[in-house]
């Protein structure tokens, strides 16, 4: 095969052949394709696009480069799902345990947090003794004991995912429907789950900022998942503003505990809910009927935060302990009466990486205690001079600039006008 006939096709709007990408994957991950020959080909996906048998098949060469996981002897199905990406997105966090509760085994891959958005990782890890690296026979015997488990994903996982991932971070073609979806699909494919839910981000705290990218993102993955095997379905839900009252490592384990005892943000426990239910069902469990438990009771009667901390101890931590605080504090007052109509979450997730709480290279380290509290979000009222965010930080010095990125990030309407958006705009199966 020669590279530059591939790169032409594409360049020239063709379709490429299974053995094309087959062979071009293949060759890259081995290093038999230079790097300036996958960013040009990288480019003319960007700007051409693929069809739906491209990308299915580009997803098949990537996760054929590498492990892939198998949970088939498990007692239970298997059941996963994977956020694009936002601010206070802590779903994981409540999600795993209440679905475990409920009857399904959730086997969790997942990341660190790189630039405005967290990593469900950091959060975890501010969890004193939690453990993110399992081998793989770890993993299987946490997902038999708790009936969940979430864990860093190994680098035998879709290594040509991992070469292809950080070559367009630098050749501005990270923003390509086709590739995103390749990306993810063949990392999930390779952990090994029976069925999916996606949850896509709309919005400015998203990577998707507009819907219409957002549904054809979903409906290219649902696709990817079903033409193999896996049955998907993604949400298309709401990231205009953060999820939650708290965004920051420690504070959002804090906020998920909440939402595991009964209690916390209205938005956490509706979407925790909507998304467990759809895993269920797509493992084949019907929530609330044929003795499987309904995940709204599961958060009412104390067994997901029962699930919570067996899956917490059985990687090493302890759910009891103390979390981490940050060593300094600063409110900021409302400067007006009124309803708050907007709450950018961009601008929050800004705010909490200035004050530590994400890391601007990999190999940063993360504060634990870091981070942002929102103490009124879209929809509710406040008075002039009650406080309206806290900042979090190790260091007084990062105030100013966390509080720079949050300037005109809250409207408030003095006439109390409010129309509230739906936090799932759309499912797509
Ligand atoms: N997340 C991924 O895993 N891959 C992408 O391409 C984008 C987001």
């Amino acid at each position: 095969m020669d590279v530059i006939e591939i790169i032409r096709a594409k360049r020239d709007g063709g379709e490429l052949t299974p053995g094309q990408i087959d062979w071009v994957i293949d060759a890259y991950t081995r290093g038999a394709v230079a790097e300036e020959q996958m960013s040009a080909l990288a480019m003319a996906v960007f700007l051409r696009g693929m069809n739906r048998a491209e990308v299915g098949r580009w997803t098949e060469a990537m996760l054929a480069s590498g492990d892939r996981l198998d949970f088939s002897g498990l007692d239970r199905p298997t059941t996963d799902k994977h956020s694009t990406g936002g601010v206070g997105d802590k779903i994981t966090l409540p999600l795993t345990p209440t679905v475990a509760a409920c009857g399904a085994a959730v086997p969790q891959l997942s990341g660190r947090g790189l630039g405005h958005t967290g990593g469900t990782l950091d959060k975890l890890e501010s969890i004193p003794g939690w453990r993110a690296s399992l081998t793989a026979e770890e993993m299987r015997g946490v997902l038999e004991a708790t009936g969940g488990v979430i864990c860093a994903a190994g680098t035998g996982l879709a290594p040509a995912d991992r070469k292809l991932y950080a070559l367009r971070d630098v050749t501005g073609t990270v923003e390509s429907i086709p590739l995103i979806a390749a990306s993810i699909m063949s990392k999930k494919l390779a952990e090994g789950t029976g069925a999916l839910v996606l949850d896509v981000k709309v919005g400015s705290g998203a990577f998707m900022k507009d819907a219409g990218s957002a549904r054809e993102l979903a409906r290219t993955m649902v696709d990817i998942g079903n033409d193999h095997g896996v049955r998907t379905v993604a949400l298309l839900t709401d990231m205009e503003a953060p999820l939650g009252r708290q965004v920051g490592n420690a504070l959002e384990v804090a906020e998920a505990v909440e939402v595991l005892s009964g209690g916390g943000p209205a938005d956490v426990v509706e979407l925790t809910v909507a998304l467990a239910r759809e895993m269920l069902a797509a493992a084949g469990l019907t929530p609330g009927g044929n003795g499987v438990k309904d995940p709204a009771e599961a958060l009412r009667d104390g067994s997901a935060l029962a699930s919570w901390k067996r899956l917490i101890r059985a990687q090493g931590g302890d759910p009891d302990a103390p979390l981490p605080v940050a060593a300094e504090r600063r409110t900021v007052l409302a400067p007006a009466s009124g309803t708050v109509t907007r709450l950018d979450a961009y601008q929050v997730g800004l705010a909490a990486w200035r004050l530590g709480a994400g890391r601007a290279r990999k190999e940063d380290a993360v504060s634990f205690g870091a981070g942002v509290t929102l103490h009124a979000k879209p929809g509710e009222r406040v008075q002039a001079g009650e406080p309206l965010f806290t900042l979090h930080a190790d260091e007084e010095a990062r105030f100013e600039r966390a509080a720079q990125a949050l300037e005109g990030a809250f409207g408030i309407d003095q006439d109390g006008r409010h129309e509230a958006a739906p936090l799932v705009i759309d499912r797509i199966a």
